[in-house]
């Protein structure tokens, strides 16, 4: 595919009270910057003066309670909604996909992919962008006749086409199964290396935050409330020590209470395995 041209002017002006950023910047920067960013519907305050930063080809996770407000903060950055205050830069080449693909059963597989799009030979287009999620053979197929999982690879092909610098991801693997959810970790990890966007990938799943992502935040009480580096090498293994201490850190401040004791309880006196012989028990 060619190469993403950087082009950093931001959201357009609709953005009711908020500033929002197209001049190019001097230096490099990061492509995504929110600053004291605000999010109301009506009289609930979602974001608050949230701050939040990504790198040009940094893959992000964001965690968070159901309802803390990480699909408010995606669609905002994707350009779906508005914000109520604050500064938005994000690339003007961004893409998202959702926990739903999303995809019009009445177009084939590659027309959804393009859809939308203006551009030359977009069967080209769809059929390389199929080819890199492994669905160049699926090219003419129907949404309906489409697996959850090949579904979901259609919308990542529809983000792909796109040549998004920001790729928003929004819990996209929380419908799959769990063997289909690995293929597409696996996946997703592959693309971010070839086409290196900078990610922000929603999900209420620790372990996949921690499996995945250069960073990983929570957002709590319209803030991120921690942001926390993952060093460990990639390909990462959940049995590493290191992965189960930021695990755990994780969980903690997600507020889930681990039942494993920290110290294993005294074994019970096991039963016995064979009942002693018991001349009761037998009638002659
Ligand atoms: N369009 C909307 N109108 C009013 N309230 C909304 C709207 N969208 C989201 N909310 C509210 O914002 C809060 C955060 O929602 P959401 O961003 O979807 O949370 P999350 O994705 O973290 O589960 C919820 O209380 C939700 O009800
Ligand atoms: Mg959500």
């Amino acid at each position: 595919m060619p190469s993403i041209s950087l082009n950093l002017s931001g959201l357009k002006a609709r953005n009711e009270g908020a500033d929002v950023r197209h001049d190019a910047p001097a230096l490099p920067r990061s492509p995504v910057q929110a600053r004291q960013l605000s999010k109301r519907f009506g009289a609930n305050t979602i974001l608050d003066n949230l701050d939040l930063e990504i790198r040009a080809g940094e893959f992000v996770a964001l965690l968070g309670r159901s309802g803390s407000g990480k699909t408010t903060l995606l669609r905002a950055l994707a350009g779906l909604d508005r914000i109520s205050s604050g500064t938005l830069d994000v690339p003007q080449a961004r893409a998202a996909v959702f926990q739903e693909p999303r995809l019009m059963p009445w177009k084939r597989a590659w027309r959804n992919v393009t859809l939308g799009l203006k551009i030359d030979q977009p069967r080209e287009r769809a059929r390389a962008a199929l080819e890199e999620v492994g669905l160049a053979h699926r090219e003419n197929a129907w949404p309906a006749t489409l697996s959850g999982g090949e579904a979901q690879r259609v919308a990542l092909a529809r983000a792909l086409v796109r040549e998004p610098q920001l790729l928003l991801l929004d819990e996209p693997f929380a419908a799959l199964d769990a063997l289909t959810r690995i293929r597409m970790h696996q996946l997703i990890l592959s693309l971010w290396r070839q086409h290196r966007p900078s990610v922000l990938l929603v999900t209420h799943d620790v372990d996949e935050a921690v499996l995945l992502a250069d960073r990983v935040l929570v957002l709590e009480r319209g803030r991120i409330a921690a942001d926390i580096a993952i060093t460990q090498q990639r390909p990462r293994s959940a049995d590493a020590p290191q992965f189960q201490k930021v695990r755990a850190q994780l969980l903690q401040l997600l507020g889930v209470e681990l039942d494993t004791p920290a110290v294993a309880p005294a074994p019970e006196t096991p039963a016995p395995i064979v009942a002693p012989f018991n001349f009761s028990n037998f009638s002659i």
